[in-house]
C-alpha cells in the first residue's frame, strides 16, 4: 500500500483517511492469516436482528480456475484492472430473514457495514480494497 492520505476538513482516524481504491496491485498473494482476519472483521459487523445476511465468495490467484470464474463476473472495464488483484471477493446477501422468511429491508445496508469492517481491517494490515458494482454475476454461471 502506498502512502496516500485524504486531506480532511476535520480530524478523522488515520485508518479512514488512509483508505483508497487502487487500480494497481503488487504481484504477491495475501497471507491466509490476513485474509481470514478480513472476513472475521466483516463477521463482527452490526446487523439488523443480528441476521448477518451476508456471504462472501472468495477467489485467490492460487486457484486460477476459481479466480477466472469470479473475474468473468465483472464488467469488461473492471476486468481490465481487477485481473491484477491477488484476491477477488463477491459479496451477496439474503433478502429474507432466515427465522421467518420475511423481507429484511436492512440486508443490503448490513452487507455494506460488513464490507466497511473488512475495508478498515484491510487498511490496518497495509492492504487495499477496491469495491465494484460493475458486475454481471450471471456471466460466472
Ligand atoms: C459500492 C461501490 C461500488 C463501486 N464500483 C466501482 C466499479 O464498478 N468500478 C470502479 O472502478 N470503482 C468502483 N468503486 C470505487 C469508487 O469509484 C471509489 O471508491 C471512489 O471513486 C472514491 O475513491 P477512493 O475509494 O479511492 O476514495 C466503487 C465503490 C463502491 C463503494
Amino acid at each position: 500500500m502506498t502512502d496516500k492520505k485524504a486531506s480532511t476538513d476535520y480530524p478523522i482516524h488515520e485508518l479512514l483517511a488512509e483508505r483508497w481504491s487502487p487500480y494497481g496491485f503488487e504481484d504477491r498473494p495475501v497471507a491466509q492469516a490476513d485474509l481470514r482476519s478480513l472476513f472475521e472483521a466483516a463477521r463482527w459487523a452490526a446487523s439488523s436482528f443480528n441476521e448477518q445476511p451476508w456471504s462472501f465468495f472468495v477467489a485467490t490467484k492460487e486457484n486460477p480456475e476459481e479466480f477466472a470464474r469470479l473475474l468473468s463476473c465483472l464488467v469488461e472495464g473492471n476486468q481490465g484492472w481487477a485481473k491484477a488483484a491477488p484476491v477477488l471477493v463477491l459479496g451477496v446477501v439474503s433478502l429474507k430473514f432466515s427465522r421467518n422468511n420475511k423481507d429484511n429491508r436492512a440486508a443490503v445496508h448490513d452487507l455494506g457495514l460488513a464490507a466497511g469492517n473488512l475495508v478498515v481491517e484491510a487498511t490496518a494490515r497495509g492492504l487495499c480494497v477496491h469495491q465494484m458494482i460493475g458486475i454481471v454475476p450471471e456471466q460466472g454461471a
